[in-house]
């Protein structure tokens, strides 16, 4: 029995508003799911498209409080770098919304308070983290402690950033809160509690039994987690950013960010359809896909739908084809350490060259296994496959329509055996490309787009038309009304992928395209917004309205789309040769982030301590006169690297010292600091320069000194000890 589907609800995980999108996101998550809805529309297909910010959450709050500012001041600066950067690459959403609008707050404490109404929930009282001065409940994210496999400082409750070890906050050696770096207590407090595992046996039926064609990544995850046995999961945590709690008595609750963001999806869709959404939430013949990365499939495959379930009104997900990680130049992303390439600023320094990332992260897409990005990669795919197959053929065909042929479609007027047999090769890759696209087959799919293209470039390669030009412009025109028709598959089986560019081919085609209609105008009572401007609007490519000639999908692989006497307009390059240069300076950038961080690593192990000297008493202690000082003028001592003639005021006198510090600070630099000094060491010579006294510094074993000074500024000449 197949399944019919009248629509399809395609949802993208919604990003943490916490940081811009980057490289990884986009070729999980972002890219494929373009491609995807671009391609049925162009079918036919309604779809609805829908995203938003995630903007609850512990490494929100933690962010916010690093920085000084609300959680809201945080979502609301990366809610619009994000929403604009996945404009600028041409994924244009139906509606991309934020979980801390109103009607998500709303639907989502709804969504809770049925469920707590019928009793699907479990409250239980646990015991938790608690930091007595900040009179928090403390997430594991706030809680640091020693990691007790690595034995490295500074490992949080959840994961050591060193070893990369999972952990939980019983595990830490000395845990300590983050917020207040005081003691913790445990405290009881009371959590909701979904019960997956009465869930498990319909899990294991509903995917292991009934979706056995999900990729196999997906499948895998699940059964692993299906078959270790499931465990209620809390819903609710002790926090004050996110929905609250909707039940009397849970004052500092709010739902758990991975309760609240995925009912997202659903609050997105109402604030765009308030009428009609239901449909796309409820009725059995909607296709719902969520595209996501490997780090969710437990929450779309596992939580969300017992969820869905619990509430027994909604459908499931007909698929989840989740993406492995994308590396960047062999290193894991980080988005921490700036190990990334950001979208945003992708854009600002390529611009018109939108097209040439999304090829990129397509023909490298992490489907079934991790991948990497580099940027030599990058300029190759670019100047020897955009550059030289695609952009070339195309090229060259209008160029040489535009000097035999006044820039009209030649007539076929000398027909051979190879033109039919070339352009009898493209509706098999188009079937390929199809079966590509609607199994998840991304980068398969393209490259068949790709080789409708190579198709092209071979055809004139054999054919030579500028050749046959000097003696049989008949023929002539044969060959560049075949190489044209190409051009017009081209510009079809491209638009899923390179939308830019296949918009630029089809102006220069002079034909338009029937992409199929989008929902981003919304309807009556849309929460205004949050929906796209006319602005916006504009920048779409899908379903622009075209006087004159348009293609459809099914023209891909026809023989003759274009008719003779067609004027084409002039040829413009497709794409552009991206020099060393500009590759080199990417790479230079991540350079010096890898060095830094080596330097970083290799600072730490030399901060071994040296060991403790002999005993002293407390007699040899006092014979020492150490006291606070201020530089007054500071100047190198000529002919050195290393020492410095400091002038200071010791309260007592102002006086010379020579100290040898002149590579760790500059002059300038030390006049007006506040220092301590042994003022009692006997006066010696240095460089012919007479030194009273000594200035303390605090000396790491590779070398890195700082001096030390009070923690406030206090009166010279202050006695220490
Ligand atoms: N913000 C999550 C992440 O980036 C994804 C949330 S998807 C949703 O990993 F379904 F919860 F919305
Ligand atoms: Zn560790």
């Amino acid at each position: 029995m197949t399944k019919k589907f009248n629509r399809t609800l395609v949802t993208c995980a919604l990003p943490y508003a916490n940081g811009p999108v980057h490289i990884g996101h986009l070729a999980g998550v972002y890219v494929p799911a373009d491609i995807y809805v671009r391609y049925l529309r162009m079918r036919g297909e309604d779809v609805l498209y829908v995203c938003g910010s995630d903007e609850h959450g512990v490494p929100i709050t933690i962010k916010a409080q690093k920085e000084g500012c609300t959680p809201q001041d945080i979502v609301d600066r990366y809610h619009k770098i994000i929403k604009d950067s996945f404009t600028g690459l041409g994924i244009n959403f139906d509606i991309y919304s934020r979980t801390s609008s109103k009607t998500h707050h709303k639907n989502a404490a709804d969504y809770f308070r049925k469920l707590y109404d019928e009793g699907k929930f479990i409250e239980k009282v646990s015991e938790q983290y608690y930091d007595e001065e900040t009179k928090t409940f403390l997430a594991d994210r706030y809680i640091t402690g020693t990691c007790p496999r690595c034995g490295a400082d500074g490992a949080y409750g959840d994961q050591c950033e060193k070893c990369g070890a999972t952990l939980s906050p019983d595990e830490l050696i000395n845990p300590k809160s983050a917020l207040s770096g005081g003691e913790l207590v445990k405290k009881e407090t009371k959590h909701w509690y979904l019960p997956l595992d009465q869930y498990e046996k319909w899990l294991s039926e509903w995917i292991l039994d009934g979706h056995k064609e999900w990729r196999s990544n997906v499948y895998g995850q699940c059964k692993s987690w299906i078959d270790g046995g499931l465990q209620p999961r809390a819903v609710s945590r002790d926090l004050n950013w996110g929905v609250p709690v909707p039940v009397e008595g849970s004052d500092g609750k709010v739902l758990y960010v991975w309760f609240d963001a995925p009912i997202g999806y659903i609050s997105n869709t109402q604030e765009l359809l308030p009428q009609s959404w239901e449909k796309w939430w409820k009725s059995e013949d909607t296709k719902l896909v969520h595209f996501i990365g490997k780090d969710n499939i437990v929450f779309h495959c596992i939580v969300f739908p017992s969820m869905l379930k619990a509430d027994g009104s909604y459908i499931l997900p007909d698929n989840v084809p989740a993406n492995e990680f994308l590396n960047l130049e062999g290193d894991k992303i980080s988005t921490s350490r700036g190990w990334a390439v950001w979208l945003h600023e992708y854009l600002e320094q390529f611009p018109g060259q939108e097209d040439v990332l999304r090829y990129v992260l397509t023909a490298n897409a992490p489907e079934t296994k991790d991948n990497d990005f580099s940027w030599k990669d990058f300029q190759a795919r670019n100047n020897s496959e955009l550059v030289a197959i695609l952009g070339n053929f195309v090229n060259r065909a209008v160029v040489l329509t535009h000097k035999y042929f006044e820039g009209k479609v030649p007539a076929d007027l000398k027909p051979e055996a190879v033109d039919a047999e070339t352009l009898a090769q493209i509706k098999p890759l188009r079937e390929a490309m199809e079966k590509y696209l609607e199994g998840y087959k991304f980068r398969e799919a393209l490259k068949e787009a790709m080789n409708i293209a190579r198709l092209g470039n071979k055809y004139l390669t054999d054919t030579e038309p500028w050749k046959v030009a000097k003696t049989d412009m008949d023929r002539t025109a044969s060959i560049l009304n075949v190489s044209l028709q190409i051009c017009a598959s081209l510009a079809i089986a491209f638009e899923p992928f390179l939308p830019f560019s296949a918009e630029k081919l089809r102006s220069i085609l002079n034909v338009g395209i029937v992409a199929g209609a989008d929902h981003r105008a919304g309807e009556e009572g849309a929460v205004s917004e949050n929906i796209y401007t006319a602005a916006e609007g504009a920048a779409l490519h899908t379903g622009v309205a075209y006087e004159g000639l348009s293609l459809s999908w099914e023209d891909l692989g026809n023989a003759s789309p274009l008719p003779a006497g067609h004027q084409l307009n002039q040829a413009t390059l497709l794409f552009g040769k991206i020099e060393d240069e500009v590759v080199d300076a990417q790479i230079a950038r991540l350079e010096a982030i890898r060095a830094e961080r080596e330097a970083a690593a290799k600072a730490a192990e030399a901060a071994v301590v040296t060991p403790q000297k002999e005993e002293c008493t407390f007699d040899d202690f006092g014979k020492m006169d150490i006291r606070t000082a201020t530089v007054l003028e500071a100047e190198r001592v000529p002919k050195t690297d290393k020492l410095l003639k400091l002038t200071i005021d010791t309260g007592i006198d102002k006086r010379v010292i020579v100290s040898g510090i002149a590579e760790q600070y500059s002059p300038e630099e030390m006049v007006g600091k506040q220092i301590c000094i042994l003022a009692n060491l006997a006066p010696r010579k240095i460089r012919g320069i007479e030194s009273k006294g000594m200035i303390l510094m605090a000396r790491q074993n590779d070398g890195k000194m700082r001096f030390i000074t009070p923690q406030e500024t206090l009166c010279n000449g202050a006695e220490i000890g």
